[in-house]
């Protein structure tokens, strides 16, 4: 992890702490169905994706599964399944509420993968992780060649803007401490980091293409007005791993002058 690794070592063990305090009030406002926009949207519409675009016998790693939840809802479709969370409090609780399924106490930034697996999920993960591309790295060792990886975050456009005084949408990994909103609209004891990106950090990722986007509008937070969102607040992106005999990568996104650039590539990818 070069540079990165002693602060990255800090930032996760604050990230544990964090949860490890925090995982039975969130797990509550999920089971008591109070975080509406988590049980649903934000679920309902990973679990269409997954079914609209896998079939049943696929293996699927849900990385930093919470207090799995999610994983559950996957596992009635999808029987190979594992979830994975560095939050010991959290696995506890996976594994006492769905006792059949395989969750690990681990960081992901700390295991070699030897198992490898068709689908790797991030769901409302990476915005509160400092570097990308690590992550990304792990994820991508992870994945068997063309493996799939399901992201959900927070929505870079829109999301900040509702809640970041002073939010500069073009400073990329830029770090806010945001309070995290939890059961009757109370917030949760201590800020959580937010790292914004923006959408071209999703689509320009190494070793990766974007097969699709997804945005979802989730339930405004005032508990007595419940109502959609006007802009989507959630970002949900499908992509691939490049295999490079049969795939082209993925164009930066640079504006009109794309275009010309990705037919070049095309032709060239074509005529070798
Ligand atoms: C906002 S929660 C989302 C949990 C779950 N995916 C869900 O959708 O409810 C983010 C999760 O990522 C986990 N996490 C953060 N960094 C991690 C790491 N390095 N390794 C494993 N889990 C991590 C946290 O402990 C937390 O459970």
């Amino acid at each position: 992890m070069g540079s990165m690794s002693k602060d990255y070592v800090t930032y996760a063990t604050n990230i544990k702490k964090f949860w490890d305090k925090n995982a039975h009030e969130r797990h509550d406002d999920i089971k008591s169905g109070n975080d509406k926009t988590y049980v649903e949207i934000i679920t309902p519409s990973i679990v269409d994706m997954i079914k609209r675009e896998f079939k049943s016998n696929i293996s699927i790693l849900d990385a930093g599964c919470g207090s799995g939840y999610l994983t559950n809802e996957i596992s009635k479709h999808y029987c190979n399944i594992t979830g994975i969370d560095i939050s010991e409090i959290f696995i506890s609780i996976a594994r006492n509420e769905y006792p059949n399924l395989t969750f690990h106490n681990k960081d992901i930034y700390d295991i070699d993968f030897e198992e490898k697996y068709d689908l790797c999920l991030a769901t409302m993960v990476i915005h509160n992780l400092p570097c990308l591309t690590v992550f990304l790295k792990k994820i991508f060792s992870a994945l068997k060649k063309d493996g799939f990886l399901l992201v959900t975050t927070l929505h870079p456009s829109f999301w900040p803007r509702e809640r970041i005084k002073n939010f500069d949408y073009s400073e990329n990994e830029r770090e806010y401490q945001v309070p995290l909103r939890g059961r009757s609209d109370r917030t949760y004891s201590s800020l959580l980091s937010y790292f914004h990106r923006t959408l071209n950090a999703y689509y320009d990722i190494d070793g990766f293409q974007v097969l699709a986007f997804e945005e979802l509008y989730g339930y405004e937070d005032d508990s007595e007005r419940r109502k959609k969102n006007k802009n989507p607040n959630i970002l949900v992106v499908l992509l691939q791993k490049i295999n490079t005999n049969t795939q082209i990568k993925p164009l930066k996104n640079e504006g009109f002058n794309s275009v010309k650039k990705a037919l070049r590539r095309i032709l060239k990818h074509r005529s070798e």
